[in-house]
């Protein structure tokens, strides 16, 4: 069975309380069981969030050598990591895709959230659809296999 990294970024442990109206009220262990439940027997969700940029991209070099399909929340290095997307491109150029997305619609919010350095190496984008952001990528990614 396929597995599906869910890597999600720094602050991202704090869902379920972090600023809900935002975000919502559910934590990443609720995001967890959905993805479980939708992967069915199709593929295994291996779900992970640090807050740490030098764990996140070790990941990105696991995700290489495994090649293993990702789900990236990246937050908040979304906006500035280009240690992170350096990484990420990695991924996607061995030909393994990576999905990056995003709870709320940064395009909506303030500016400094409408630029990523992530997007222009990723596989696709799926942003403003709460929790079914990650639902999304995962349909998508199982649809790629
Ligand atoms: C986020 C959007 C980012 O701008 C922010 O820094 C986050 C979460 C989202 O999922 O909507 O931490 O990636």
């Amino acid at each position: 069975m396929t597995t599906v990294l869910v890597l999600n970024g720094p602050n991202l442990s704090r869902l379920g309380s972090r600023e809900p109206d935002v975000y919502g009220s559910q934590d990443l262990e609720a995001l967890r069981a959905v993805l479980t439940s939708d992967a069915g027997d199709e593929a295994t969700i291996e779900l992970r969030q640090t807050d740490d940029e030098g764990e996140m991209i070790g990941w990105m070099h696991e995700a290489v050598d495994s090649r293993t399909p990702v789900i990236l929340n990246p937050a908040a290095f979304t906006h500035y990591s280009y240690g992170l997307r350096d990484a990420a491109a990695l991924v996607t150029k061995a030909g393994v895709p990576l999905v990056e997305v995003h709870i709320s619609n940064p395009h909506a919010r303030e500016t400094f959230r409408h630029t990523s350095v992530i997007s222009g190496i990723a596989t696709g984008v799926i942003a403003g659809f709460g929790f079914d952001s990650y639902r999304l990528a995962l349909r998508a990614i199982i649809g790629l296999n």
